[in-house]
């Protein structure tokens, strides 16, 4: 059960689930391009169990069943996103008709159902093509994913309710440049300040598309997590800034600053494109609104080495099948400190909560308390956050269904919605019966 229910919250706050394209189609399906994960995950070593996007959830398939799911579960807005090798298999060029027809009856789909469309362009499947000129490292990118973006919303862009260019600025320049974690899986200094610089030269480009096209309600969505020093050491504090710098304050520092922290510039200074500045105004334009994404907390010790001279070191807090730490508090701590630092007034929401834990089907029944007790307490911090006068206008829990959760395949459920891969089966947990009711007008 639910401790809170729609009417705890302002009338115009909206409740809603999100998914991403790579995660949940079938990527082998309906004519997409190659993409830099289908390369990544075939690359021994990469993926937990191994696999890939091939099939997912087979949502290009079952999306009508799926979108029956999100509005009977009573929600608002449906967060999803649109996969670029699909509707441009080779990144620029011809367009896949079959992938720009899939986007427009799943809009038309959700306006059926009374659910709002919630766009996201990137969320992470770069078509391999581009990937072989740089990718992210190329400062052309920017251009061709505005081209991306004027294909996508010359189809869509009159439908749907809010767009934002990319998803998690973080993950797709430091995680997978810097950590290696995803694709496309470098560990470069160099190609990560470019990387890092890139994705957001991408989203401005992107949003001047949007806004050219009459396209209202563009907005950012970053992920944050929230860091605690290891011990109580300078070094542990000074390790748990840096951490925080170039994790939770660099990408909202360009969009809403025009400017990089300093302390991550005294690592990444050396290896950003030349006059990176002169792009600021262009990345900074004026958004609608800001998303966060929140998920954990992380406990930093110092390390020898290269900058950023730090280690992630396990936590004590309960933990997800995943190991993240739960730390619901972390959430109100962002939302404040976004508001306060950075939007000033500007709308926010939670754009992806949610924990992954390893499910069980028993008698046709999915007894996830957990996932029940962790959006709930994340609930009472976004309610915190509304009661303090700080303009949270929404909430989404990731995700719909179980999926391919990136690097570590198909073992972590995040799903309200259980995927039985064989069969394809979905079977609504019981954390998406609680919602439905807590949820119910
Ligand atoms: C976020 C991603 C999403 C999913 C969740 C668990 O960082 O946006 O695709 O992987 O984490």
């Amino acid at each position: 059960m639910f401790s809170h229910t729609r009417q705890d919250f302002p009338s115009d706050f909206l409740f809603g689930a999100a998914t991403s394209s790579y995660q949940i189609e079938g990527h082998a399906q309906g004519g997409a391009g190659r993409t830099h994960w289908d390369d990544f995950a075939q690359t021994p070593g990469n993926i937990a169990d191994g696999t890939d996007g091939a099939v997912a959830c087979d949502h290009l398939n079952r999306w009508p069943e799926d979108l029956d799911l999100m509005r009977d579960a009573n929600f608002d807005v449906y967060r999803f996103s649109t996969s670029w090798a699909r509707v441009m298999p080779e990144g620029r060029g011809p367009v896949n008709e079959a992938g720009l027809d899939f986007y427009d009856k799943l809009v038309d789909g959700m306006l059926e159902r009374g659910l709002k469309p919630a766009a996201t362009l990137y969320h992470w499947e770069l078509p391999s093509a581009l990937n072989d000129l740089g990718g992210w490292r190329n400062r052309d990118v920017a251009g061709w994913f505005a081209d991306f973006t004027q294909v996508v919303m010359e189809r869509i862009g009159d439908r749907v309710w809010s767009a934002a260019p990319i998803n998690e600025p973080w993950c797709v320049g430091f995680m997978s440049h810097f950590l290696g974690h995803h694709a496309p899986g470098l560990r470069d200094i160099r190609a990560t300040a470019r990387a890092m610089h890139h994705v957001l030269l991408a989203h401005g480009r992107s949003t001047e598309v949007m806004r050219g096209l009459g396209m209202s309600n563009l907005g950012a969505v970053c992920n944050f997590e929230y860091a605690v020093p290891a011990d109580g050491s300078p070094e542990a504090a000074a390790a748990t800034r840096t951490y925080d710098g170039y994790y939770n304050r660099f990408f909202i520092s360009g969009l809403m600053n025009k400017s990089y922290p300093a302390d991550v510039m005294e690592g990444l200074g050396a290896h950003m494109p030349d006059n990176y500045q002169d792009d600021f105004d262009l990345i900074g334009q004026p958004l609608d609104w800001v998303g966060l994404n929140y998920y954990t907390r992380k406990r930093i010790a110092a390390a020898p080495g290269p900058w950023p001279h730090l280690e992630e070191v396990p936590g004590s807090l309960p933990k997800t099948q995943l190991g993240w730490e739960i730390y619901p508090e972390g959430l109100h701590a962002f939302l404040k400190r976004v508001h306060d630092g950075y939007t000033r007034g500007l709308p926010l929401y939670v754009t992806e909560n949610g924990m992954a834990w390893n499910d069980k089907l028993v008698n046709g029944a999915v007894k996830d308390d957990k996932r029940i007790d962790y959006l709930d307490t994340h609930l009472t911090q976004v309610k915190r956050a509304i009661d303090e006068g700080i303009p949270v206008k929404g909430y989404f829990t990731w995700s719909l269904l179980d999926n391919y959760e990136w690097s570590e395949g198909y073992v972590p459920r995040f799903g309200i919605v259980h995927v039985d891969y064989a069969s394809q089966t979905r079977t609504p947990k019981a954390s998406y019966l609680a919602l439905q009711k807590a949820l119910a007008q």
